[in-house]
């Protein structure tokens, strides 16, 4: 068994900003309202000829470049995102071609905000197991094309951005950096809390389809509320408790960033002080499977998170799909 560790992050997000001022032309809403309830101030609108993968190729290039790897030198691209640039091909597919990784493997993985966490995990086994050595692991979305701009409810949460790891095997003994643990859940049974009704095959696009606004996310805010606090508060304790760890051991935790009363609440939940606990929601909003590699990027480039470190990953999202992973940075 080989050990994994993260090398290179890197992240982008669109120039383009849609704040709460902006919302409140387009439905019953306001600033005020919108902080309250969920902390964020402004999401990111990536422009009309950029497509998901033209995100991620930004991030991809800020983490090789960490990584001081070449595109070539990967020998797999996990590609984790629910609004990819085609039905098929896969977006790691196109992300490949543009960024000349001639050399590797590319496959997408859907498990909505929680992707890129299970995307990581996928990594690390792959590492683990000795069958590949350079990953590049992507969290990227351009959502706001399936958000419904007359819903409050939900357009108010969501944006655009892209992230990225770089990982590989790690043989250098003095060198603590590993992936410690990953635990990944899913609950099918409450798939239709928050989901997109049309577009596949159970409910192809029609014109009434179109009409009837079917191809935008419908969330139940509530509930994935309380599922959100619940999953991550408990796949944090097991990544805590399975490493034999206390919460003093861990110097950050980086929550998939949905909204900052779900994080405060988590943080209570788990006895963790909101020092300890990355928010970087205020300015991008809701990026689903973006918002930790974007998070963990702003951290790790700011110097918050430092070598030597213990981070713990976790996240909730539609499916219902939760995890945590924990690291040693
Ligand atoms: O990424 C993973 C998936 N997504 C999430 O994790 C999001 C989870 N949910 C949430 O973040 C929150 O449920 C929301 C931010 C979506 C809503 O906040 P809430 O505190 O749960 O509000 P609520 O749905 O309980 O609604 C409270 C009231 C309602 O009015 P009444 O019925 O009490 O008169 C809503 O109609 O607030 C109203 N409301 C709004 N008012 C102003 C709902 N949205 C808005 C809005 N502006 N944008």
């Amino acid at each position: 068994m080989f050990r994994t560790k993260i090398i290179g992050t890197g992240h982008y997000l669109p120039e383009n900003k849609i704040t709460n001022h902006d919302l409140a032309k387009m439905v019953d809403t306001n600033h005020e309202w919108i902080v309250e309830r969920t902390g964020i101030h402004a999401r990111r609108n990536a422009n009309d000829n950029q497509s998901t993968t033209d995100l991620a190729l930004i991030a991809a290039t800020n983490a090789l470049e960490m990584a001081q790897l070449d595109a070539k030198d990967l020998d797999m691209i996990v590609f984790c995102s629910i609004t990819p640039d085609y039905i098929m091909p896969s977006s790691a597919c196109i992300l490949q071609e543009k960024l000349g990784a001639s050399n590797c493997v590319s496959f997408d993985l859907v498990a909505a905000c929680s992707g890129f966490i299970y995307g990581l995990a996928t990594a690390d086994m792959y590492i683990k197991t000795g069958v590949k050595k350079n990953i590049l692991v992507i969290g990227a979305e351009v959502l706001h094309n399936f958000v419904d701009y007359t819903d409050r409810g939900t357009c108010i949460l969501f944006g655009d951005a892209a992230g990225a790891a770089v990982v590989t095997r790690n043989e250098d003994e003095s060198d603590n950096a590993e992936i410690y643990s990953h635990h990944m859940y899913s609950d099918g049974s409450l798939n239709k809390l928050l989901y997109v009704p049309s577009g596949g095959s159970q409910n192809p696009a029609t014109k009434e389809s179109f009409e009837n606004k079917e191809h935008f996310v419908k969330m139940n805010g509530r509930e994935i509320f309380k599922h959100a606090v619940r999953a991550m508060s408990k796949c944090s304790s097991e990544a805590i408790e399975t490493n034999n760890m206390s919460l003093e051991d861990i110097s950050w935790v980086v929550p998939h960033q949905a909204n900052t009363r779900i994080i405060e609440a988590t943080a209570k939940h788990l006895g963790i002080s909101m020092d300890k606990v990355i928010v970087e929601i205020e300015e991008m909003g809701n990026t689903s499977a973006a918002t930790i590699p974007v998070a963990l990027d702003i951290a790790v480039r700011d110097q918050r998170i430092q070598r030597g470190q213990n981070v713990l990953l976790t996240a909730f999202g539609a499916g219902l799909t939760s995890g945590s992973l924990l690291f040693n940075f």
